[in-house]
């Protein structure tokens, strides 16, 4: 029997974090529709669902937010650390490198909530800081009296965040804070099964995140609705890259063989701030366009939205530059690597497959 290249359908863990439904197209945490969740809780409270198994109550909520404001700052080594970086190092490559040089909370084996949640309430000041530093401007210090996503967003601006901006980015970092065993989820899981750290495991996901097959996509999906301009161009454009054996970013999906609930619900979320970003409408029209294109082109594989469309389209309504897209889903999933390290360390057993050998062997010595 042949191998079953890209590990497309098979299993290797066992998992309470999220079901990731290909066929009617759902996605669920721990028994939450992911997009119930992005509606009613905020990003921390969806934290703490996935690390800690259910959603926080009663003033458990802003004991827990408060807890996560209160790690925010960064140490005086990691600022020289990351000071240290070379200027054209790219945000994703000084965030893998940032990753690795965090301060870990305690033990090094076995990973603790308290310990992930270190990381994960610092990863936006990481962001921030090396942002400032590659542009030049001052590093503003975190506040802790705003949620996980205002601050985000003041950290980056300096200015008292838009609450309609803050709605849509704590929606977007709910909806994409964790999807199954994904490239970098397996990474961050292959790697802690080996009973290393947990900065060793985040290291390696956000490496595989980074690549545009996965995280890197939303760029290129912005890059993709610039170069087409107007709904008129649409078709032509989008023919070409087909004809050229290109992809087009922001579909297509390994698990879903159908909308993804998460470009849905991202789209819904980016028509609530459609006055003021007009590439709505070109979003819209491109959309249905690559869409009839793509059922032309490949009836049998079923190539629908995926998340990283809308997340282009929302990520620039909410202010975000282009070089800020992937790094603004590194927070957002940097809470489902942490929930799936927890798991895997809970429960583990070293995860090591199998190639299916194709080369010679050696010939038969007479
Ligand atoms: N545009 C054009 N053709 C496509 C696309 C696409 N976006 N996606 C898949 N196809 C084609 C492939 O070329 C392939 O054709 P072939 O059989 O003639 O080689 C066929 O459909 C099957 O594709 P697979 O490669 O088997 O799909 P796979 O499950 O391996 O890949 C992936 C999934 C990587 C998401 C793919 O659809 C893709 O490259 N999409 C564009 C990049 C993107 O949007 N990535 C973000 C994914 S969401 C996330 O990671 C958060």
């Amino acid at each position: 029997m042949g191998a079953a290249i890209g590990m497309e359908g098979v299993y290797v863990a066992d998992t309470a974090l999220s079901l990731v439904d290909g066929q009617k197209g759902a996605l669920i945490y721990r028994g939450h529709g992911a997009k119930d969740l992005a509606l009613s809780h905020s990003f921390e409270e969806v934290a703490h669902l996935l690390l800690l198994g259910q959603l926080p109550e009663g003033n458990k909520a802003e004991i827990w937010r408060s807890a996560l404001a209160s790690k925010r700052a960064l140490t005086a080594e990691e600022h020289r650390l990351l000071d240290a970086l070379p200027p054209n190092m790219d945000m994703m490559e000084s965030l893998r490198t940032g990753v690795s040089a965090l301060s870990w909370d305690g033990a090094m084996w076995p990973p603790t909530p308290e310990a992930v949640a270190t990381v994960l309430a610092r990863i936006p000041t990481l962001v921030a800081y090396r942002w400032h530093r590659l542009q030049g401007t001052p590093f503003i210090q975190p506040r802790a009296d705003l949620s996980h996503t205002a601050n985000y967003l003041y950290l980056l601006t300096g200015k008292e965040p838009n609450p309609a901006h803050v709605r849509a980015l704590d929606a977007y970092l709910v909806l994409t804070a964790e999807h199954g065993l994904n490239a970098s989820t397996f990474a961050a899981r292959v790697v802690t099964s080996t009973q290393s750290d947990g900065l060793s495991a985040l290291t390696a996901a956000i490496g595989a995140l980074k690549g545009p097959l996965h995280g890197g996509a939303p760029a290129e999906v912005e890059e993709m609705l610039e170069q087409i301009g107007s709904s008129s161009r649409a078709a032509d454009w989008l023919q070409q890259r087909l004809q050229n054996g290109e992809r087009l970013m922001g579909f297509g999906h390994r698990v879903y063989r159908t909308r993804d609930p998460r470009a849905e619900a991202l789209r819904e979320v980016a028509q609530q701030l459609a006055s003021e970003e007009p590439w709505f409408e070109l979003a819209l029209e491109v959309e249905a366009e690559a869409l009839r294109l793509l059922q032309q082109w490949k009836p049998e594989r079923k190539l629908y939205t995926n998340v990283e469309f809308y997340a282009a389209v929302v990520l620039r309504a909410v202010g975000l530059p282009r070089e800020l897209y992937t790094p603004t889903f590194t927070v957002a999933r940097m809470a489902g690597w942490c929930a799936h390290i927890l798991e895997q360390a809970a429960n583990n057993r070293i995860i090591r497959p199998q190639s299916r050998y194709v080369g010679p062997l050696p010939e038969k010595s007479s």
